[in-house]
């Protein structure tokens, strides 16, 4: 089954419906109830996202879901069974994030895990109101501030965090200056894939400190799935693949199963794709030294600092 199983990834037939199917997989499968934990999912009114608010609600979690818009909001509360919680905020936008994040702690809730889904592929180079880059702002620096001041919340119980990265990610070295893609032309396909290296790099430095305070957090890639956000920013993908796409529920799959089950409950700082750790490389030239490391960890430091809480701070 090992072999089949890393065939399936190599030839990328693991990304599609065929390799969740051929892993044995099914949404269906129960996960221990999470009845009372709350979990926090962004990019939760359609997707991915959608997918897993209402997996974790129907299994018992309350599910804090969270979006820029309202009416989505509203339709997803009324539309989903199980206790959800609609939560406004731009999460492109650090000021908002803060203001989610405190609102969060200032309710004296626990928080047993957070989903950081959101994610986006801007076709042109774009600037929000506060100066960075949509792709890492959104992507990136969004959510490292989000999970910083969420951190008093976190650390109550044991708690899990998942960071939905990509399967783009092997194609893209870390980079700390380049991660606004400030640097050379813009291609949306790469500035993506940059921080969603970016993601896994972060779960793998913060799992060490975060396993002292009772956190894990692992980083994931769904594979394949036919939603929006791959029919409008990859077309062209999306049409040449729209059959063997998977739905959303087999997307979200791995982050119900990393948030909800008793098998993932140890596991921290890995990569996963279909409820296995996965290696973090594919090719030779994405490798990376402790220097890059170091640097791109203090430049998210660097650039988070005025939207951490100041004993936060680096
Ligand atoms: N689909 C795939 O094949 C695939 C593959 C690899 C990785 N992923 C990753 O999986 C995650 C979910 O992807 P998806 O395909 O489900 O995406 P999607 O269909 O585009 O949904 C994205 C969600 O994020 C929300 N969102 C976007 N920008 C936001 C912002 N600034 N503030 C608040 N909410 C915002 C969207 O809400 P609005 O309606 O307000 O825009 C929507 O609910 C992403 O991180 C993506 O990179 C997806």
């Amino acid at each position: 089954m090992a072999l089949i199983d890393t065939g399936l990834d190599a030839t990328l037939v693991g990304y599609t419906s065929a390799g969740f199917a051929a892993r044995r997989l099914s949404v269906d499968e129960p996960f221990p109830a999470v009845s009372g934990k709350h979990v926090l999912v962004t990019g939760a009114t359609r997707g991915i996202g959608r997918a897993a608010v209402e997996r974790l609600a129907s299994n018992g979690a309350v599910v804090h879901a969270v979006g820029r818009n309202e009416d989505a909001l509203a339709q997803l509360v009324e539309e989903t069974a199980g206790t959800v919680v609609a939560h406004t905020a731009d999460l492109s936008l650090l000021e908002s994030v803060v203001g989610l994040a405190d609102d969060y702690v200032a309710s004296g809730q626990p928080l047993h895990g957070l989903v950081n889904n959101v994610g986006v592929m801007p076709p042109s180079r774009t600037i929000t109101a506060e100066g960075f880059e949509l792709t890492y702002a959104t992507n990136l620096l969004g959510q490292y501030v989000l999970t910083r001041r969420l951190l008093p919340a976190l650390e109550v119980e044991p708690s899990r965090i998942v960071m939905v990265s990509s399967g783009g990610m092997y194609s893209a070295g870390l980079t700390a200056d380049n991660i606004d893609s400030s640097e050379g032309p813009y291609a949306p396909t790469e500035a993506y894939a940059r921080t969603k290296r970016g993601q896994v790099v972060l779960a793998s430095e913060w799992a060490s400190t975060m396993g002292e305070q009772g956190i894990t957090i692992n980083a994931m890639h769904p594979g394949w799935v036919d939603t929006e956000g791959v029919r409008d920013s990859l077309p062209r993908f999306y049409r040449l693949t729209r059959p063997f796409l998977r739905t959303a529920e087999q997307g979200a799959d791995t982050i119900v199963w990393l948030i909800a089950s008793d098998e993932s409950s140890d596991a921290t700082g890995e990569f996963f794709h279909d409820r296995l750790a996965r290696p973090v490389h594919r090719l030779k030239r994405t490798h990376d030294e402790p220097d890059t490391r170091r640097a791109f960890m203090e430049q998210l430091a660097d650039d988070a600092a005025p939207f951490l809480a100041p004993q936060q701070e680096n």
